[in-house]
């Protein structure tokens, strides 16, 4: 079953979409590129957010909200991408934040010089929560990472998640090569945040790669429902 494993599809939650109609418009493009089934995962900063619960009472309102508009509204996972801050592990309730039946949590890094107290918050909440992190969009950090930073991003114990647009740059699309091609695990997903410049984008994807390479992710995240 093909499926978007990070989206922004739910309505008003984040920098995504900014609209009931927004949101269906977007699934009904995701239909239409073949994708089956969706994780939703609005963003989640620490600093941001009174608490995890009001954050997942907030994502189960909006959800209700899209679903109530449009019945059609199927196989959607309820998940999030989760900003990786300082202290992130000791958050109450942060295991709540995994992708709903099943062990994967995805984690964004921040958008600077790596440093190693991140890598000390990613191991803190597999260890603890025996939950399997996923990289956001693995390929997006070239422009802080050295060489070496990045290949040891790729051999940390964690899924990498694939933006389909990182098929279109000529410096991501290596990373996101290399992983498949070392036979790395992975996840595509869209990121898809609205219906202009971040919409659905699974044609491309379908153009860039062979059926039996989607499938693979698919068949990850199968491997992980519990
Ligand atoms: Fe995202």
């Amino acid at each position: 079953m093909m499926t978007d494993c990070h989206s922004h599809i739910l309505p008003e939650m984040d920098d995504g979409s900014d609209s009931i109609e927004m949101s269906c418009s977007m699934l009904e493009l995701l239909r239409q590129q073949g994708v089956e089934r969706s994780i939703a995962t609005p963003h989640f900063y620490r600093h941001r957010e009174k608490s995890v619960a009001a954050y997942l009472e907030k994502r189960q309102r909006q959800f209700a909200k899209l679903k109530a508009a449009n019945p059609a509204v199927q196989n959607i996972f309820l998940g999030a991408e989760v900003a990786i801050e300082k202290g992130l592990s000791d958050t109450p309730d942060i295991e709540k934040l995994a992708i709903q039946g099943t062990d994967l949590i995805l984690l964004e890094l921040p958008y600077a010089p790596y440093q190693e107290w991140m890598e000390e918050e990613i191991d803190n909440i597999a260890i603890t929560y025996r939950l399997t992190p996923v990289i956001a969009h693995v390929h997006r950090y070239l422009n802080w990472y050295n060489r070496e930073q990045t290949a040891h991003l790729l051999q940390l114990d964690a899924v990498l998640q694939i933006n389909i647009e990182a098929f279109q740059s000529f410096s991501q699309k290596r990373i996101a090569k290399e992983v498949i091609k070392r036979e790395l695990p992975f996840l595509f997903g869209s990121d898809c945040h609205n219906l202009t410049d971040r919409k659905p984008n699974f044609e491309i994807l379908q153009k860039k790669v062979r059926p039996e390479i989607i499938e693979k992710s698919n068949r990850l995240l199968e491997c992980h429902m519990q």
